[in-house]
């Protein structure tokens, strides 16, 4: 069995999951985590030179176009970054034995009705971001004979652009919000999914692999937008944060147009990962305890 892979590459890693992929897959092998100035994913012919020159043994993608509005107005770019560089990557791994781990989103699912999804499901997504990230899912599962899909959710952290940095950020500056409460779906923060991904890799090297496939990896329990909000300002005011806000409303997705549609039902069920790994995926409040702590601590 070898304990290591040789090189690791992973790509995106100044994101939310590419920088926590970076901390937790760093006793698994030696990292290569190139910035965009270093390696420009848009550009297929830099990709295929980089590969060649540094052979990783592991690929893990977690790079995507994910400003999902404007994708809606840059679909060759978005298409390149989330279709076509994880085809590239698979196509990569499957010429030599090369392990992928490829990140999808909820966003492939239609949204419509109350139950959960399943990985085996219809998919049928809404907007030019989820249909992209379908084309990444259909390219790595038809290349690449060793891969993991992680299918998440609503992916936040300490750090970054995300929902709980903006909330925070709203709050202090306004005296009332209204955040969309019909949308349901579980919160999940990047680290959690970089120390799953680690779980995962672990296993692989020591032979005891989950198999290929398409998996859901989103923390425990369900929530709206709304309810995220709520929760997020709970801890702001416990933690004597400066708020102008006092009043936290709800309102509805038809209320709230945005260029993309969202689904509305992204509730994702994970028994198949939490039985591949022998793991309880931890609830969304906890974990949102977890990182706002981590956010006080290392604000400036
Ligand atoms: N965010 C969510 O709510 C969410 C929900 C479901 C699924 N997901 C999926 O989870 C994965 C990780 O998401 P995330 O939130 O960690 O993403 P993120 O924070 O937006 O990070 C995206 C990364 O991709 C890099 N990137 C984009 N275009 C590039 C290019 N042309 N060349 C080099 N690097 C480029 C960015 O680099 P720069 O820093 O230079 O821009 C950044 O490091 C993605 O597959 C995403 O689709 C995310």
């Amino acid at each position: 069995m070898s304990h290591t892979f040789k090189t690791i590459l992973i790509t995106g890693a100044t994101g939310q999951v590419g920088y926590e992929l970076c901390r937790s897959l760093s006793v698994l092998g030696a990292i290569l985590s190139p910035n965009r100035e270093e390696l420009d994913l848009a550009d297929a012919h830099s990709v295929d030179a980089y590969l060649a020159k540094h052979q990783p043994d592991l690929i893990v993608n977690p790079a995507a176009w994910t400003a999902v509005d404007a994708a809606e107005v840059n679909q060759e770019a978005t298409a390149r970054l989330n279709t076509a560089l994880p085809a590239q990557l698979a196509q990569y791994a499957r010429k030599t034995n090369a392990y992928l781990i490829h990140y999808s989103s909820d966003y492939v699912y239609p949204g419509t009705g109350q139950n959960y999804w399943l990985e085996s499901d219809a998919v049928a997504p809404l907007s030019v971001y989820g249909r992209t990230k379908l084309g990444g899912d259909k390219a790595v599962v038809n290349h690449c004979l060793h891969y993991l899909i992680f299918r998440t959710s609503w992916v936040y952290s300490d750090r970054g652009n995300n929902f709980m940095k903006t909330m925070l950020n709203l709050g202090a500056q306004r005296e009332s919000l209204n955040i969309v409460n019909d949308q349901f779906g579980a919160p999940t923060n990047a680290r959690l999914i970089a120390e799953v991904t680690a779980l995962a890799v672990y296993r692989q090297l020591a032979s005891k692999p989950i198999d290929s496939g398409i998996y859901h990896l989103v923390c425990g329990g369900i929530t709206s937008w709304y309810g995220f909000a709520e929760k997020i300002f709970e801890l702001a005011k416990r933690e004597n944060l400066p708020l102008l806000l006092n009043e936290l409303g709800g309102i509805s997705t038809a209320e709230f147009p945005t260029p993309a549609a969202r689904p509305q039902n992204s509730k994702l069920n994970v028994s198949k990962l939490e039985g591949a790994l022998g793991i309880t995926l931890p609830s969304w409040q906890q974990q949102l305890e977890f990182t706002f702590n981590s956010y006080m601590n290392n604000k400036d």
